[in-house]
């Protein structure tokens, strides 16, 4: 298919918005990035323009975010944000206002990292927003949307996270145990999440897509 596509991309700074970055700057498919952020990316590249932004305040830059295929990987945790209320409006609020205005810019595809477990009805407050980002995304109807439900993720923080370290050894140790339905709660390479997102994006599929996180390994060709 000879056309040349653009993608934006919210989340550049994060462990699966980095490694996604690379990817999409080395595929030849892609012509353009165009990145939103509230601090400087650390990268030049002749494919990638990047503007610094509030995401509170998005309206300045609604023209500057035409792109067919529309990537979020924003995110934050209940403890960096300080409040549910706060990082709701990360995890809910930015991704949905993104997803709104690509709508408005004829995105075609969307696709948005969230978590195993998410569901609107969960008890659990964090499951319950991004079953909700999930849900208010789909209700966008884009023509093809992608849903990424990693477990926890694996891959090089610069901060330091104690409690994901140790739900890492944890969950490392059970992963012995997770066989069957259970598979899905191996952790994950940030990276394998990013490769799996380029894959989708590259796949016209359309429609709903919503990946388990065992599903997301098996799409970049791992067993587990
Ligand atoms: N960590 C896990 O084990 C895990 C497991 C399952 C699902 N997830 C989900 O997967 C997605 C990607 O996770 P990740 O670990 O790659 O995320 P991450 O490393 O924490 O990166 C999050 C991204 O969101 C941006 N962000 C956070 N708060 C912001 C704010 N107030 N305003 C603007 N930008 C903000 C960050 O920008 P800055 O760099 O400027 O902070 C960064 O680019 C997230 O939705 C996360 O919830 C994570």
């Amino acid at each position: 298919m000879g056309m040349k596509r653009t993608a934006l991309l919210v989340g550049a700074t994060g462990l699966v918005g980095e490694s996604l970055l690379r990817l999409l700057l080395a595929d030849d498919e892609y012509e353009k990035v165009v990145v939103l952020a509230r601090r400087r990316l650390m990268l030049d590249h002749p494919k990638l323009e990047q503007h610094h932004v509030d995401f509170d305040n998005l309206g300045p830059f609604v023209s500057l975010m035409r792109a067919k295929d529309v990537f979020c990987c924003l995110g934050t945790t209940i403890k960096k944000a300080g409040s549910q209320e706060e990082f709701r409006k990360v995890d809910y609020g930015y991704p949905l206002r993104v997803a709104e205005i690509a709508v408005s810019q004829d995105a075609t595809q969307f696709l948005i990292v969230t978590a195993i477990g998410a569901d609107p009805r969960s008890r659990i407050f964090y499951n319950r927003v991004k079953g909700d980002v999930e849900r208010a995304v789909i209700e966008l109807s884009f023509a093809t949307t992608h849903i990424f439900r990693p477990s926890i993720l694996l891959g090089d923080r610069r901060e330091s996270r104690q409690g994901e370290k140790l739900g890492i050894v944890v969950m490392k140790m059970l992963s012995l145990f997770m066989i069957g339905p259970w598979h899905k709660y191996h952790p994950i390479k940030a990276v394998t999440v990013a490769e799996a997102m380029v894959a989708a994006a590259k796949s016209y599929r359309v429609g709903v897509n919503i990946y388990e996180s065992d599903a997301i390994q098996r799409m970049v060709g791992l067993n587990s």
